[in-house]
């Protein structure tokens, strides 16, 4: 059997490289990348460092509006979808690549499977969000991280086909730690004692197409008693410019490019705490034992929230100096997400729903 495998932006190489390895063992494995992400720093580095299978087609489509972007994926993976004939179409989380992969599939009949099923903000202006629901609605195989995605499901209607198989980020931090001792460089790059600085990242529509709360983000962050490093997403760059707040934010704190996935894992866990507006990077630091401050009003991600290790604090700069500063002790961790076998559980239902009888 075939599986259709689609990709395009960072979030997604990082899912699909404990998976991919795994499925091709089992099944002939089609990578399609979208192309939604192409800067060196946000695709190739990941697929180099990580040993991701090469991609049989990059579609190429590049950076438009949600209609424009999506609408260009959903014609290229059609024509894909009509040439390969998959069995399954294997989608990851939540952004328009997952969701142009999910719909083209179900209109052509094809069997749909999502990593990361069942995660809802509640916030229906998050593009992320529209992107969830959809998905899941056009799903047969829905692999969830946790007990309280299948309820979340439930309430939806949605009880077929659902798996409860961690969280496949959970595997990737694993696989990558092992490896960040020998090859990450990036704290002698910038001279950052371990333990000694916040790490920051930034790239939420919410937060960077708002002049007014990406403001606050940058006074919050820059009011830090500790030195704020913020590898920077494309996205926040031009925001920045746009709005006048680069000179701010260059002066109070430091900006780099977007590193690779072994440095980034070496730069989270060896933080003071983090401060992020990213989902993957919530459950990261959980995993690296960091305390996490989410530049959101509300998360995906809540079991966090609920655990003591993730305070939400918006956009709101004097909510975002006080987090910076709490010193209380951190509850004991409750294992959240499974144990880092997710990717063989996803692996073990694709296989399954494909070969009943083997
Ligand atoms: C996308 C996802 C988001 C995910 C994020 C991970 C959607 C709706 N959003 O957001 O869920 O959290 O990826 O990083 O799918 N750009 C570059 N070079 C690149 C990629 C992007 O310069 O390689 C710039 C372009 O100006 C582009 C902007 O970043 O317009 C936004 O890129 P896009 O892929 O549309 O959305 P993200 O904000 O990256
Ligand atoms: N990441 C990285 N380098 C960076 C920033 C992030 O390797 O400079 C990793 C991070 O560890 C996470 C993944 O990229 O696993 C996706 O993060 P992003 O915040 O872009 O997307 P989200 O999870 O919010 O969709």
């Amino acid at each position: 059997p075939t599986v259709l495998s689609v990709v395009g932006a960072r979030p997604q190489f990082v899912k699909a490289f404990p998976v991919s390895r795994l499925l091709r063992e089992r099944v002939r494995e089609v990578l399609v990348h979208t192309g939604q992400h192409y800067d060196f720093g946000m695709s190739d580095v990941f697929f180099e460092e990580l040993d991701i299978p090469e991609p049989e087609y990059n579609l190429g489509v590049g950076s438009a509006n949600h209609a424009v972007q999506t609408g260009a994926m959903l014609r290229e993976i059609d024509a894909v979808v009509e040439s390969e004939e998959p069995d399954l179409v294997l989608v990851y989380g939540d952004t328009n690549s997952t969701l142009a992969g999910a719909l083209v599939a179900a209109k052509r009949t094809v069997p749909v499977g999502h990593v990361e099923a069942g995660l809802r903000s509640g916030n229906w202006s998050m593009p992320e969000e529209v992107n969830r629901v959809l998905t899941d609605r056009c799903s047969d195989l829905l692999f969830v991280p946790s007990e309280r995605a299948v309820e979340t499901l439930a309430a939806e209607g949605i009880t077929d086909g659902v798996t409860v198989t961690g969280d496949v980020m959970y595997d990737a931090v694993l696989r990558v730690r092992d490896r960040t001792a020998t090859e990450a460089t990036v704290l002698d790059d910038l001279d950052l004692g371990r333990g000694e600085y916040v790490l920051a990242t930034v790239h939420r529509q919410a937060n960077t197409d708002d002049p007014e709360r990406l403001a606050a983000i940058v006074e919050g962050l820059a009011s830090s008693p500790r030195r704020v490093v913020v590898p920077l997403h494309p996205r926040t760059r031009n925001a920045l410019d746009r709005h006048d707040l680069l000179e701010r934010a260059s002066n109070a704190l430091t900006l780099i490019d977007p590193v690779g996935y072994v440095d980034f894992v070496e730069l989270l866990a060896e933080a003071e705490r983090v401060a992020t507006d990213s989902g993957g990077v919530q459950k990261e630091a959980f995993y690296l034992d960091v305390r996490c401050v989410t530049l959101r009003d509300e998360t995906e991600w809540v079991e966090t929230v609920e655990a003591g290790w993730n305070e939400l604090v918006g956009a709101d700069a004097g909510a975002i100096r006080r987090a910076l500063r709490r010193t209380d002790e951190l509850p004991e961790k409750p294992p959240l997400y499974g144990g880092g076998h997710a990717a063989e559980r996803v692996v073990d239902g694709v296989v399954a729903f494909l070969e009943p009888e083997a």
